[in-house]
């Protein structure tokens, strides 16, 4: 586990992105990444099993909006990628399946096009393959922090204008940054800076992490400078502390990071209970891989879910196709979970019970 490639230096992150995304990507696509001891804590939670449903299979509706937009299925194609050639026919991909399926896809990180328009298209290329779903576009918080100033957020602005995009996504990020050997971990002014993006910005902001979770005391503090939509990527599913400790020349001075983070499960309900004094949109995601996890989470109080890698795995292994096939598999477990618990609508999913396995 090291590598000594590369020199161990902080705040060289403009150097070489592309190299560096598409490393990210591979990793993500062909090591186990996952965590190691920690689980997304959906498993101890189970539909109580409604005996009586009084509902037909047929009339189960997965339906459901997103951004005031209607969806199909309350999941979304996770931010991954962009930025470099091969990204190109992977969004592309992603995007044919989103459209198809009917559900919302967000891009990667767009810090790249910011500086090399070269790279639009590895972005734009979602847009033009998804027009009718809601398309996200996705920004650094280290990017739009106050303390970078104006242009900054005039940066952030273009990138949604550039992807037409129905919403931005700022990522919050402090766990990889610290760990990557070439990251930046300066996180002062950052909620000053979503802050100011709230207010700048023409579409909702959307704040996730990436794998380590957002507490119910974070999501409070993002609530009160006026965010209403909060992705808690939490932690069970793709560790990016993993990915940046298999990146790393010194590996054995950051190990102990690897499972640093909080089950998606935690926040989700922890976050849920907020809802009772300022109304917003929460979504599920970090270890969301399958239509249960889809289900428990909603039933938990998310609103929507997401997920990442098992669509990056997919569409490695076979393309549009295998995505499509996975989406069609995870609804139809949603339709099923959906009967069994007497639930016709995501509305009413979100009221069903849950108890404790
Ligand atoms: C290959 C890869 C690249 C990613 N790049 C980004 C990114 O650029 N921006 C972002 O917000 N999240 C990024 N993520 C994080 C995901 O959006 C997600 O929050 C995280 O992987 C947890 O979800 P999962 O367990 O379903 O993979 C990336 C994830 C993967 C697997």
């Amino acid at each position: 586990m090291h590598h000594s490639r590369r020199p161990y230096i902080h705040g060289m992150s403009a150097h070489n992105i592309p190299s560096r995304k598409q490393e990210h990507v591979n990793l993500a696509a062909q090591q186990n990444v996952g965590f190691v001891a920690k689980t997304n804590g959906l498993e101890r939670y189970e539909f109580e099993y409604n005996a009586l449903p009084e509902l037909d299979l047929a009339d189960v509706n997965t339906a459901t909006t997103f951004l005031d937009m209607p969806i199909e299925l309350p999941l979304m194609i996770s931010g991954m990628t962009g930025g470099y050639a091969d990204a190109e026919r992977i969004n592309a991909q992603l995007a044919d399946a989103a459209q198809v399926v009917g559900i919302p896809i967000c891009v990667g990180s767009m810090r790249q096009a910011i500086t090399d328009a070269s790279l639009h298209a590895t972005y734009t290329v979602v847009r033009e393959h998804a027009p009718s779903v809601p398309v996200i576009a996705n920004i650094g918080a280290a990017q739009i922090k106050r303390t970078n100033g104006r242009q900054a957020l005039g940066d952030a602005l273009r990138m949604v204008d550039l992807l037409q995009a129905d919403a931005l996504t700022v990522h919050i990020n402090a766990l990889q940054e610290l760990i990557q050997p070439e990251g930046e971990p300066s996180f002062a002014g950052v909620l000053n800076g979503i802050a100011d993006l709230v207010v700048a910005c023409p579409v909702p902001i959307i704040v996730k992490e990436v794998g380590a979770g957002i507490s119910p005391a974070v999501a409070q503090r993002l609530l009160d400078v006026g965010v209403r939509i909060i992705d808690v990527a939490g932690a069970g599913g793709t560790s990016w502390a993993g990915i940046e400790i298999l990146r790393h020349p010194d590996a054995t001075s950051v190990q102990h990071l690897w499972d640093v983070g909080i089950p998606t499960a935690e926040c989700v309900q922890g976050c849920a209970s907020l809802m009772q004094h300022t109304p917003f949109t929460l979504i599920a995601s970090g270890g969301i891989t399958n239509g249960t996890h889809v289900a428990l989470s909603i039933a938990l109080g998310a609103h929507c879910t997401a997920a990442a890698r098992p669509f990056l795995l997919a569409v490695m292994e076979g393309g549009t196709e295998a995505v499509i096939a996975l989406l069609n598999t995870w609804e139809l477990h949603v339709r099923q979970w959906m009967f069994l618990s007497g639930s016709p609508t995501i509305d009413a999913l979100r009221t069903a019970h849950l108890r404790k396995t």
